[in-house]
């Protein structure tokens, strides 16, 4: 008799099995991402095709469906509930994924509490921490009240019979790469044992309308299947980045069934955990320098949302024969055309400069409509001409020296004019469809050479 098959290959990104290791996987076509991994002998396969919510109902019409259920839950947070698309969705599956340590579990913690407090009935369920390390991290953030329970445990046969008993209305699991379930052999965090246990759990949310937030870790490159590919099985994915010395955190939402993508919530973190920065404009450009030569505010759009961030740079004679161009917050590549652009269509000598680019407070921003912005503060600082500080400037830089539209034009304006800001540099096309405005001086620019001449 032929021996059973016990391994099989998995691919480290997209989840694609193979019964022999290739170099390249045939699905997302990725090199060196297909590692072995043990499978357990197919028995329950009849049971388990069969999902747990496909509870039989004839076909319908639209109009036919309740909507009664889809009442949206607030997580107690106007940042977050934003970027979910105004609030939790019952029965849906939330990724949040991010980096080791960068707070996804006090985030999680808050919300639960938020909850709790509203009157829902809430399980949060951790592999990774014990009891008393939860209530150690309570204590910072404050009073637990309502209908909060937690759970550790990684067993997930377990954990379906606890949300069956309790019936949660939001459960968390933190995280899906401790979680195991029987039906795949492999070891917690690898890749087939990860995409088993998220459609058990999927199975769970639908057909218990429970809405679940998993949290799921993003390594570099590690053994660790990266939550890439639940991506595709969850119905919402938020990022939770930041940078781990600076205090502020954004949560950024990649997919949503739901919602508009693209919308950002700010955070700030605290000795008492994570709080909301509703005007995250204001946080960003403070102590800002004065008078200071290279520091320009711009205006960048996340979603819906304009911020404003100081983008500032630093022009210095080169000490090699070659010059360094340095980029932090904003694209390298960028960095190096605008400087080129400058040099040919401007005339401006930078090949023995060297140019350090940075956005103050360590955002990430890589919106074509700060090139204007990168630009003026280059000169800004190869001049030692600082730009008036109560000016806002935007505007996509194209090759041949000329500044295109952006969107939302009218919205970065309305954000500059509620934090006091008294002008505004900004493409010549946006300013024709625009409505006259008597609190900031507009000056519309068609090219980068007329932007400078402002200086
Ligand atoms: P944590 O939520 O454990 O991160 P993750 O679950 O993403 O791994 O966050 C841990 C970090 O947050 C840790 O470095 C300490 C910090 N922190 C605060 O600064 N203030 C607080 O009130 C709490 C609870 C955590
Ligand atoms: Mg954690």
């Amino acid at each position: 008799m032929a021996k059973a098959k016990t391994t099989a290959f998995f691919c480290k990104e997209c989840g694609y099995e193979s019964a022999k290791w290739m170099g390249q996987c045939p699905a997302c076509r990725q090199w060196n991402t297909m590692v072995e991994e043990p499978v357990a002998p197919k028995k329950e396969s009849a049971a388990r095709s069969a999902p747990a919510f496909s509870v039989r109902t004839p076909p319908m019409k639209l109009s036919e469906v309740s909507l009664a259920e889809q009442d949206r839950m607030s997580t107690g947070y106007g940042e977050l509930d934003r970027v979910l698309g105004s609030g939790i969705v019952g029965g849906s599956m939330i990724l949040v994924g991010g980096d080791p340590g960068i707070g996804k579990s006090t985030l999680l913690l808050q919300v639960c509490r938020n909850l709790a407090a509203a009157g829902k009935r809430v399980l949060y369920i951790s592999g990774e921490e014990s009891l008393k390390q939860i209530r150690l991290r309570a204590e910072r953030i404050g009073d637990m009240n309502g209908e909060l329970y937690f759970l550790c445990e990684t067993a997930l046969g377990r954990i379906e019979e606890e949300i069956k008993k309790l019936k949660p209305d939001v459960a968390v699991i933190d995280s899906i790469q401790t979680m195991f379930c029987d039906s795949a052999a492999a070891a917690p965090g690898s890749v087939s044992q990860v995409r088993e246990s998220t459609s058990l759990l999927m199975q769970i949310a639908k057909g218990l309308g429970v809405a679940m937030f998993i949290v799921g870790h993003v390594t570099k490159e590690g053994v660790v299947a990266g939550p890439r590919l639940l991506e595709h099985m969850v119905d919402t994915v938020l990022y939770f980045e930041g940078e781990r010395n600076a205090a502020y955190r954004v949560v950024r939402g990649v997919k949503n069934r739901f919602g508009s993508t693209n919308e950002i919530g700010v955070f700030e973190m605290t000795e008492a955990g994570l709080m909301e920065v509703p005007n995250p404009s204001e946080y960003m450009l403070n102590g800002r320098p004065e008078g200071a030569s290279g520091a320009v505010v711009a205006c960048s759009m996340e979603g819906t949302r304009p911020i404003l961030i100081e983008v500032q740079a630093l022009v210095t004679r080169t000490n090699f024969g070659m010059p360094r161009r340095t980029a932090a917050g904003v694209d390298y590549n960028r960095v190096n055309l605008l400087t080129a652009v400058l040099e040919k269509r401007c005339r401006y000598d930078l090949s023995q400069m060297d140019a350090y680019v940075n956005i103050a407070g360590g955002m990430k921003m890589n919106e074509p409509a700060l090139d204007l912005a990168i630009a003026m503060a280059i000169i800004s600082s190869y001049k030692d001409v600082p730009v008036d500080e109560k000016t806002i400037i935007f505007g996509e830089v194209g090759l041949s020296g000329e500044v295109r539209a952006v969107s939302m034009a009218e919205q970065r304006v309305n954000e500059a004019v509620k934090l006091g800001f008294e002008a505004c540099i900004l493409p010549k096309i946006c300013l024709e469809k625009m409505k006259k405005n008597d609190k900031i001086k507009l000056y519309g620019v068609s090219s980068l050479r007329e932007a400078i001449a402002l200086l």
